[in-house]
């Protein structure tokens, strides 16, 4: 049966049928929204490549925090800026850290919302590589006790789940195991499993102040090349103990978040990153598109694509806006 009996455009006569023929809808639990906290600013601070985002106060955070949670928000993801940086990241694991601090408060100020920990070094090394040098290369084994430390600490002060992002091998099963050790046998991780070395990440860099002074992340980040490599990563992480994955960027990477999820029964996520939404903003300022409009294009397109729950900028916007069309 063909033409004229079937008419596709019967589906889209008007807002009300759309509605009904939706296939894929957003909700506010879809959303997981990053957070910046700055320890060492005393007001919160604009990042001129994120209109709309800031680094936080411990203050501000929890008003931004509650706010998003009020909306319909469930969970957060923490960055940190600390106060100094060494090339052994040791402020990413001190029990006084920033991310230490600002995860003890959130959870005394709103348990009910979850916090997930960002664990990488990048953010507390001079350097700005996310794990330890040797010579000029991020020397893979001895940043797994590192990044332990890091987790450990993170579950210490009440994480409810740590999510690696450094990209090196065998640090699920290193998390893991100094987890368990250290009691923590029922905190989940969430790998940045399949993480590419992206230019999207720019406005981030900015956000977090991770930029590496020099070199690139190439020797550990994957290249937007591979989609089985991608997958492989997938697979190895959840062998080590990985709770759930996560795609990154997104946009970029829609055909690995399908191919994942049709190949990996487990929580899939994909992270929708700075410079995706930088892109949108800066176009929206110009005038050259409709922020909103785009901003829910996208959202549709991750969640179509296969990932179960989106970290967003957009989080809290997404989830004030899903009525309007
Ligand atoms: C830390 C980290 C980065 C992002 C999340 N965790 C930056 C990087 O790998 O350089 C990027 C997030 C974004 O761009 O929104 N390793």
């Amino acid at each position: 049966m063909s033409f004229p009996t079937i008419r596709m455009r019967r589906y889209r006569k008007n807002k009300t049928l759309r509605a009904l023929f939706e296939e894929t809808r957003l909700s506010a639990a879809d959303f997981i929204l990053p957070l910046f906290v700055d320890e060492t600013a005393k007001t919160p601070q604009d990042i001129a490549s994120m209109p709309g985002v800031k680094r936080h106060t411990f203050a501000s955070l929890l008003r931004e925090a509650s706010a998003a949670h009020r909306l319909g928000i469930q969970g957060v993801l923490l960055f940190g800026i600390p106060k100094s940086k060494d090339p052994w990241a040791k402020q990413g694991h001190a029990r006084n850290g920033v991310i230490q601090r600002a995860v003890r408060f959130l959870k005394k100020e709103v348990p009910t919302l979850a916090v997930i920990t960002d664990v990488c070094a990048c953010e507390y090394t001079s350097h700005g590589h996310c794990g330890i040098l040797k010579g000029k290369e991020v020397a893979n084994d001895p940043t797994l006790g590192l990044l332990s430390k890091i987790a450990v600490s993170h579950a210490e002060a009440g994480a409810d789940m740590v999510a690696p992002s450094d990209m090196m091998d065998g640090r699920i099963g290193a998390l893991r195991r100094a987890l368990d050790k250290g009691g923590f046998q029922d905190i989940p991780i969430l790998s940045y499993a399949a993480k590419f070395s992206s230019s999207f990440y720019g406005p981030f860099r900015d956000a977090a102040d991770s930029t590496p002074v020099f070199g690139d992340r190439k020797t550990y980040q994957m290249p937007a090349s591979n989609v089985r490599e991608a997958l492989r990563e997938i697979e190895l992480d959840l062998e080590e103990g990985a709770d759930a994955v996560m795609v990154k960027p997104a946009l970029t990477a829609l055909d690995v978040i399908t191919k994942a999820k049709l190949k990996f029964p487990v929580p899939l996520w994909a992270y929708h990153v700075s410079g995706e939404y930088a892109m949108v903003k800066a176009a929206a300022k110009l005038g050259w598109l409709d922020e909103k409009a785009a901003m829910r294009e996208a959202l549709l397109a991750i969640k179509r694509a296969g990932a179960d729950r989106i970290i967003t900028y957009w989080a809290k916007e997404a989830a004030r806006g899903l009525g309007r069309r």
